[in-house]
């Protein structure tokens, strides 16, 4: 049997990067996502209000809902186009970006550039196309991947089945990423055969668009320093804590789940 670690909240203040006096911007880290379309706009605002929850200085978003992110985050930095977006830490790719020509061209945008990325929902359906496949194998910086089962199931031809840790190992081990395969307990896997489950989640997240508050929060951890497999941990359990406070006050939705972690990691300092 893996290596197999329960995050808990001693994993979450250990290494927590805490603001001082000489803390700026650009030295926090700058998270980069390409996600939303015109037919989802939604999960670019989404997205970028995880990201903004995180520990990163500067928000940086490009694609064609650039509008909708500005009128929800006016401290975002916002372009049309990957290329056009400066430099970032971090990308985060994917979630309601869609599947065609253009989507295609901003994924092989972000696959090339030399940092650690999220690829969520719409970048995983593209993966399914063995050349972007490839460039994924050919990539230095830290890649996590977020699939939920159905998306798993795209990329590997089966569903992940009960054995939920050993499912998430093999992609992991296939792609050389680190999977973060989503449920009722989110399981993160790396390459090297480490696991970690999440004990925080809770079914009032299985609401939409609480996925993309998830990739754009691993999106600013990342951005932020922290190593891809610490920071798909950590993301998990954060964003587990922030539906449970959500939850409190009622039906949950994703963007609830958003201003929830601002509370929860108050708690950090
Ligand atoms: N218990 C705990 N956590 C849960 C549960 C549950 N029963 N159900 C869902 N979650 C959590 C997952 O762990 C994940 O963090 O909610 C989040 C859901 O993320 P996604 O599955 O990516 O859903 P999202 O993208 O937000 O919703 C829209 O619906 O049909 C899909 O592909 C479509 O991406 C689209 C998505
Ligand atoms: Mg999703």
């Amino acid at each position: 049997t893996p290596a197999l670690h329960v995050t808990e909240w001693s994993d979450v203040v250990d290494g927590w990067p805490r603001l001082g006096p000489q803390s700026e911007k650009y030295v926090r880290g700058v998270v980069g996502l390409a996600t939303g379309s015109a037919t989802y706009p939604g999960a670019a605002v989404l997205s970028v209000a995880g990201a903004l929850a995180g520990p990163t200085g500067l928000v940086r978003y490009a694609g064609t809902a650039a509008a909708e992110v500005l009128h929800h985050h006016p401290s975002v930095i916002a372009t049309g186009r990957v290329a056009d977006a400066g430099r970032v830490q971090s990308w985060v790719c994917g979630s309601g970006l869609g599947t065609g020509a253009e989507a295609a061209a901003e994924l092989r945008t972000v696959l090339a550039a030399p940092v650690p990325v999220v690829l969520d929902a719409d970048a995983l359906t593209m993966l399914v196309d063995g050349s972007m496949a490839d460039r994924l194998r050919r990539r230095d910086a830290p890649i996590v991947v977020t699939p939920h089962d159905r998306e798993y199931a795209r990329l590997c031809g089966e569903e992940p089945g009960a054995d939920r840790v050993g499912a998430t190992l093999r992609l992991a081990a296939w792609m050389n990423a680190v999977v973060l395969l989503k449920g009722n307990r989110t399981v993160v896997g790396t390459p090297a055969g480490r696991a970690y489950v999440n004990p925080t989640g809770t079914p009032a997240l299985a609401t939409g668009g609480t996925g993309d508050v998830l990739a754009g929060l691993l999106g600013s951890l990342l951005a932020a320093g922290l190593p891809a497999e610490r920071a798909a941990a950590l993301a998990a359990y954060l964003h587990g804590l922030a539906g449970r406070e959500a939850a409190r006050h009622g039906p949950v939705t994703a963007t609830d789940v958003a201003v929830a972690l601002r509370p929860v990691l108050a708690e950090l300092g």
